[in-house]
């Protein structure tokens, strides 16, 4: 099936048989994950600290219709296995595939339905995003408490075409899309933490998606800020629509692995007496601040450990109460 996901119908059908296969793969033990979690970047040690048994990997590459992720940092896996102290039984992506890598908004979402049809009833998605609030420090993390969807608002959305009254209704609300009990619960299990690191502060606000690949102008993220967005990224928003649409608790975050450049750059006729010192620093100015991926991937492996242990927390207080 090439593009199943032209069609809602097609989606859910699609969605059931990639779950019957990896029904079929998996021990009895792993078949009723609680619990979906999608790794952003650089978060995918998660899955080492499940317990050893059982636990059962599969290569997105095995399983049919799945999206698989070019992106590096990015390896494709679903894993099964059970976390924490409680032993919730879970499912972890780690790595995803994103809209700018070329699938179609609906292929990037796909994972979420079939987890979905695995019986998950709660969503944890986690991302690397770009500083836009100057009050967040690289390393922060910040839970997601709302979201600007710029290419859903521009028509790229995942839920576009027939609605699948399977997975849920045709016109969502997304007002209350980020639990506020999760978010409560997980900015208490962030206290009872007791090895994170002082410097690294846990915020709360609102994520805007754009698609990428390039990272933001400087007027972009002005922009984005001045419309009420902390932080910004490629990923996240499409999955967190399909999960509440497909009526998902979904708690969300963001660890800012870079501070996104809000200020102008500068002007050519600022600097008309140019000479070789001049243009020297100028080039300290221009690159002080640029994105770059390998820079997202290293925070992200600094601040990995706290926020899997923020995440394994979490899981632990909603399955014991
Ligand atoms: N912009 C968009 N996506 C990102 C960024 C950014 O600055 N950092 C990590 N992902």
């Amino acid at each position: 099936m090439s593009e199943p996901q032209e069609n809602l119908t097609t989606i859910f059908q699609a969605a059931t048989s990639s779950a019957a296969y990896i029904q079929s793969v998996v021990p009895e033990g792993l078949r009723a994950p609680s619990v979906g979690i999608i790794c952003g970047s650089g978060l995918g040690g998660l899955v080492d600290t499940l317990e050893a048994s059982p636990r059962v990997e599969i290569p997105y590459s095995d399983i049919p219709e799945f999206p698989r992720s070019t992106v590096v940092g990015h390896a494709g896996k679903l894993v099964f296995g059970h976390l924490g102290k409680e032993l919730t039984p879970v499912v972890i992506m780690v790595g995803r595939a994103h809209f700018y890598e070329g699938h179609s908004i609906q292929k990037v979402t796909f994972p979420v339905r079939v987890m979905k049809v695995l019986g998950i009833k709660s969503i944890i998605v986690t991302n690397a995003a770009g500083g836009l609030n100057e009050d967040y420090k690289v390393g922060d993390i910040m839970i997601l408490n709302d979201h600007i969807n710029f290419p859903g608002l521009a028509g790229n959305h995942p839920l576009r075409g027939p609605n699948e009254e399977s997975f849920g209704t045709r016109f969502p609300a997304l007002s209350d899309a980020y639990d506020l009990e999760f978010r409560r619960t997980a900015h208490l299990a962030y206290r009872k933490l007791p090895g994170v690191s002082k410097t690294r502060s846990l915020k709360e606000g609102v994520y805007a998606f754009v698609s990428g690949p390039t990272f933001e102008t400087r007027a972009e993220c002005r922009m984005l800020r001045t419309m009420g967005a902390d932080v910004v990224g490629m990923s996240t928003v499409p999955e967190i629509c399909v999960a509440r649409h497909a009526g998902l608790r979904v708690l969300a975050m963001s660890l800012v692995t870079n501070a996104a450049v809000l200020a102008p750059g500068p002007r050519g006729d600022e600097v008309l007496d140019d000479s070789n010192a001049v243009s020297g620093q100028l080039n300290k100015v221009i690159e002080a601040g640029k994105a770059n991926h390998v820079e997202v991937l290293e925070t992200g492996f600094e601040a990995a450990a706290d926020m899997q242990a923020l995440v394994r927390q979490f899981i632990d207080d909603i399955s014991s109460t």
